[in-house]
């Protein structure tokens, strides 16, 4: 059976940077240490004045089009996965494909285009689509372009206006890919939930106590399901999981419940038993509400194990590397957590040819996707080209009255003028609605 993947990844940053703990903590009044160690976030990207979810999606794959020197003729697909989008009829990929015929030779007539929405969780679903299109073998040996990209914004005051973020990531699926291969093992958690929703509305309404329960309820649903197709996990046998990223600290949580879930009835167990116990029974209690306290403070005292230590300085704290400077990137979130473990063992030397990434997506809404990826040979020449360090690095630090002022420009609501605040570097910028985007 021909392999299917990811075969390049490339990203976009929002152009400025808002500083946590040194801009935006004095202005709320807030200890720093809330969105250092709490949150676990050290800033967050925002897009420039002439930027939005086009311009970042058209830049992140034209830089992937550049490295891997492709032209339209090469691309059979483009879907965009976005819950940032501002036209209800016509896709962002149209837009974005747009952009891109200014400056390849030939076009994108040939292409299936569309959009997918399912809050954070579209980016890993297109990819799905990706896959069970070339799987068909509909696609006549093309590729597909997938562009997750958003404008993570909250309402000024909301508790999530510490989680903004703005990029996009492209990838790019094909056949016999350089970077992972895609499995068939797949599990779903999802239910109509009501705590993260934008009814007609550009800022979310939000219940974040309550998102963050939904978000370990469907995680774990999706784990259980994953195992009824992969049979049981145990914690080795990954050597990252990168799980969507709101902010660390979401991810912290859940890591902590996957360990629990994964090591039950192993050995692991059994090592830990003579420091913490075996871990609670569900028939040993009289009511469910007794277990499932007794399940919360056997993970208390989990987290404090060196076992679990290990392991999640292992597997789990590197795939958070990009997402605390960055913020909440929606659809690109879990991409972006994938890339910082790549990047990672290219950093370490650490040889994941042949070894297995558990991927963990979600959207509010809500849904959560387990997936498991095995990384190919190559891997490490296609990963130590992509820009990430740099472009972080280029970000004009904004102060907070221009975070303000920024933050009223992207609020579709209100009308502002304001200069931009770093220079285009021949890019694809935003000239201004129902206007075709530039490159400048
Ligand atoms: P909050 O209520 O302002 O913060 O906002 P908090 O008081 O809960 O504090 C946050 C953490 O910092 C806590 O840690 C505090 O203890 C700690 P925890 O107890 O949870 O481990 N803390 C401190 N630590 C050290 N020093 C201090 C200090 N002070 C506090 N001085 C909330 C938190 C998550 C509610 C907010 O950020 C929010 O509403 N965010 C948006 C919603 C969200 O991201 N939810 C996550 C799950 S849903 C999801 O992931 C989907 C999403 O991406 C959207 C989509 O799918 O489309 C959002």
């Amino acid at each position: 059976m021909t392999a299917v993947g990811i075969d390049a990844i490339e990203i976009w940053t929002g152009k400025l940077r808002l500083d946590l703990p040194n801009t935006f903590a004095p202005a709320m009044g807030e200890d720093p240490e809330k969105y250092t160690k709490g949150l676990g976030l050290e800033s967050s990207s925002f897009p420039d004045v002439y930027e939005d979810i086009v311009t970042m999606g058209a830049n992140a794959a034209k830089r992937l089009m550049d490295r891997k020197g492709l032209t339209p003729d090469d691309i059979g697909r483009i879907d965009v996965a976005t819950e940032s989008a501002f036209d209800n009829s016509k896709p962002v990929s149209t837009y974005i494909a747009g952009c891109l015929e200014q400056v390849y030779d030939g076009d994108f007539h040939h292409a299936n285009k569309g959009e997918r929405k399912f809050a954070c969780l579209a980016g890993t679903q297109s990819i799905d689509d990706a896959y069970n299109w070339i799987k068909a073998g509909r696609n006549r040996g093309l590729g597909a372009l997938v562009i997750a990209t958003d404008t993570a914004l909250y309402e000024r005051g909301d508790p999530g206006e510490a989680t903004q973020g703005a990029g996009a990531v492209a990838m790019l699926i094909t056949e016999n890919p350089s970077i992972v291969e895609l499995s068939t093992e797949q599990g779903y958690g999802s239910a109509d939930e009501t705590d993260f929703l934008k009814p007609n509305q550009q800022f979310p309404s939000v219940d974040g106590k309550r998102s963050v329960q939904v978000y370990l309820a469907r995680m774990r649903e999706a784990l259980e399901d994953y195992e009824s197709v992969s049979g049981d996990t145990h914690p080795d046998d990954f050597e990252y999981i990168p799980f969507h990223t709101p902010f660390p600290g979401m991810v912290r949580k859940a890591a902590v419940l996957g360990y629990r879930h994964m090591t039950r009835d192993t050995d692991v167990e059994e090592e830990l038993a003579e420091e913490i116990g075996m871990q609670p029974r569900e028939e040993a209690y009289d009511t469910r509400e007794d277990y499932e306290e007794a399940i919360r403070a056997y993970m208390d005292e989990l987290k404090e194990t060196d076992h679990y230590r290990e392991w999640y300085g292992r597997t789990i704290e590197p795939t958070l590397e990009i997402s605390r400077n960055v913020g909440n990137w929606y659809t690109g979130s879990v991409h972006i957590a994938r890339l910082a473990a790549l990047r990672d063992a290219l950093e370490s030397g650490h040889d994941l040819t042949g070894k297995r990434l558990l991927v963990g997506s979600y959207g509010s809404g809500a849904q959560a996707e387990i997936h498991a990826e095995t990384v190919v040979e190559g891997w490490e020449e296609h990963v130590e080209n992509i820009e990430v360090d740099d472009q972080l690095a280029r970000r004009y630090d904004i102060s907070y009255d221009e975070y303000e002022l920024v933050h009223d420009v992207h609020n579709h609501e209100k009308e502002t003028d304001v200069d931009r605040f770093s220079p285009p570097e021949s890019e694809f910028v935003f000239t201004g609605w129902g206007r075709m985007n530039e490159r400048r």
